[in-house]
């Protein structure tokens, strides 16, 4: 199985604000149409943040960017995320509570497990018991295959000072604890920080992805948030085998000249 994993895409209904670029939905439409033409691609995970007001109008270019996406995909909420527009977009999802978005996709040997990390009013994530239960619940059930994760918010730290006191402040522990009992190590994809690292975290290895909207630079230890940066955009490609092997490549898809085209 080919998967891609993207994230905090920050879609926009009009001129956006703050430190989302101006081309910020053009270059999350090329990169759908990109993926979509991608060979071989079975599933893309989208790890939160896929607008950045939380506004219907953000909601229906969400939509609308979705229905060209010829490849299935498994969405997590994120804090610029709202639950209820998001759920209204992807309602066709085994959704294990009325309001939380965390729920299973599996085809075959392969299986992610989606988690709702989102905490409102809040920009860092926090993950309750009774997600966490839900989640035993499943880690529980017999399968010998790929189990990846994906939530927002990082479980552990990056070494990118300041931005890592909002990351998952709550139910890390035990999300550990509980992945770190599984005969095989997990996958975590998430995203947050708008920076691309690889951690581990226990037994699991943690994938964060960069987001399409904006890119923080690499400043370890930074005591304020980083300044913005513009480097060439990349996002991983796992390739999932049936003996169990795990590759990861990244993907340096030109989104600007795509945006054009
Ligand atoms: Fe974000």
């Amino acid at each position: 199985m080919r998967l891609a994993h993207i994230s905090d895409l920050h879609l926009t209904a009009s001129d956006a604000p703050g430190l989302v670029r101006a081309d910020a939905t053009a270059r999350a439409r090329a990169l759908i149409r990109d993926l979509s033409a991608l060979p071989g691609l079975d599933l893309v995970v989208i790890t939160g943040d896929t607008v950045n007001d939380a506004r219907p109008q953000e909601y229906a270019v969400l939509s609308d960017l979705l229905a060209g996406l010829s490849v299935p995909f498994v969405i997590v909420p994120g804090n610029h995320d709202d639950r209820a527009l998001l759920r209204a977009v992807v309602p066709d999802r085994p959704y294990a509570d009325p309001h939380l978005l965390h729920h299973v996709w599996q085809r075959g040997d392969v299986r992610v497990i989606a988690l709702d990390s989102v905490s409102p009013t809040e920009v860092a994530g926090r993950l309750l018991d009774p997600q966490l239960d839900w989640l035993a619940e499943q880690l529980a059930r017999p399968f010998a295959g790929h189990t990846l994760v994906a939530l927002h918010h990082p479980p552990c730290a990056s070494g990118m000072g300041r931005l890592d006191g909002a990351l998952l402040i709550q139910g890390a522990q035990r999300l550990r604890a509980l992945l770190d009992a599984q005969d095989r190590p997990v996958t975590i994809l998430c995203g947050h920080l708008h920076r691309p690292f690889t951690a581990r975290f226990g037994r699991s290895t943690v994938h964060a992805a960069t987001s399409t909207a904006f890119q923080f630079a690499l400043a370890l230890d930074a005591p304020d948030e980083p300044p913005t940066v513009t480097q060439p955009f990349h996002h991983a490609l796992h390739l999932l085998q049936a003996d169990g092997g795990h590759i990861v490549h990244q993907r340096f898809p030109d989104l600007d000249g795509l945006a054009d085209a």
